[in-house]
């Protein structure tokens, strides 16, 4: 069912817990996140990459994925993730998303600001949630390579009450150690600096990279505040891991593709579950 991006945060957060969004390149992907959400009774977002909205079928999988949120019997909504052109973004709404995380981390704070409230101005006539990203989480959100923590900015505590006040976003992504792909050794996330950033705003913070971030790592910084956890690289690895094991099985099979569908659907499904079931405080 539709709803609100920030209302399906509040909800998981006055639960103890955080909504868990993911990556979706593709239909069998988004059908077993939605799958795995109506399994758990949670909420859930779709997060849609920048280089898939951009391509030329990207308008048509947004309008499949709206399909698939509002058909859903739990509260799903779909985000485009880290655009920084305000073409893309309209485009993406126009075709059904209803979040959008418009991200100027890498034009400095007053360019952060400026394109912020550039795509309110954008978006005043439609119904869209805002994430801002303050500070900038290192990596590539589509390739993971190996990256250290605390590659990129981190967030300026002393910066994030003036930021959210100035854009009026509806939640904040926090750069504090992690970072989009594969760690390089071990994940060294700063609490400290979590927890100012939380005493500063009220708005949800919200978690990206949390793809091989400890559980404990993930529930302690849902104690802090954190409302949102997306994650891409894992559900990435499983569904090609999956497709390197089966392919050969469904060829030989007659060239069996449906059934690779489903399977593939079925892991993410599984790969979901068992994340979510960790979004929790402690
Ligand atoms: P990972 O690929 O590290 O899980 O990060 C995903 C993400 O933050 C998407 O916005």
């Amino acid at each position: 069912m539709q709803t609100r991006l920030d209302a399906i945060v509040h909800s998981a957060l006055d639960r103890g817990r955080a909504a868990g969004a993911f990556t979706c390149y593709d239909l069998a992907t988004a059908y077993g996140v939605v799958q795995a959400a109506t399994e758990a009774g949670q909420g859930v977002i779709l997060l849609v990459a920048p280089s898939t909205a951009a391509r030329p079928y990207g308008p048509h999988l947004v309008r499949a994925l709206r399909a698939l949120a509002d058909t859903a019997p739990v509260p799903v909504s779909v985000q485009l993730d880290h655009a920084d052109d305000l073409d893309l973004v309209l485009r993406t709404v126009r075709a059904g998303a209803d979040a959008v995380l418009v991200d100027g981390s890498k034009q400095g704070y007053e360019g952060n600001v400026e394109l912020l409230l550039r795509a309110r101005e954008l978006l005043a006539r439609h119904d869209v949630v805002l994430e801002a990203e303050l500070g900038r989480i290192e990596g590539n959100e589509d390739v993971a390579r190996l990256i250290a923590s605390g590659g990129g900015e981190l967030t300026d505590p002393g910066q994030a009450a003036d930021f959210v006040e100035r854009t009026g976003v509806d939640l904040l992504a926090v750069s504090i150690g992690n970072v989009h792909g594969s760690y390089l050794g071990e994940p060294l996330i700063d609490h400290g600096r979590l927890d100012a950033i939380r005493a500063a705003v009220e708005v949800p913070l919200v978690l990206h990279g949390a793809s091989g971030l400890p559980v404990e790592t993930v529930r302690r910084c849902i104690s802090s505040g954190v409302g949102k956890i997306n994650v891409n690289t894992e559900l990435r690895r499983a569904v090609l891991e999956h497709l390197i094991d089966q392919a050969p099985v469904a060829l030989h099979r007659g060239a069996d593709l449906e059934s690779l569908l489903g399977s593939w659907s079925d892991v993410v499904r599984h790969q979901v579950l068992s994340l979510i079931e960790g979004f929790t405080a402690g």
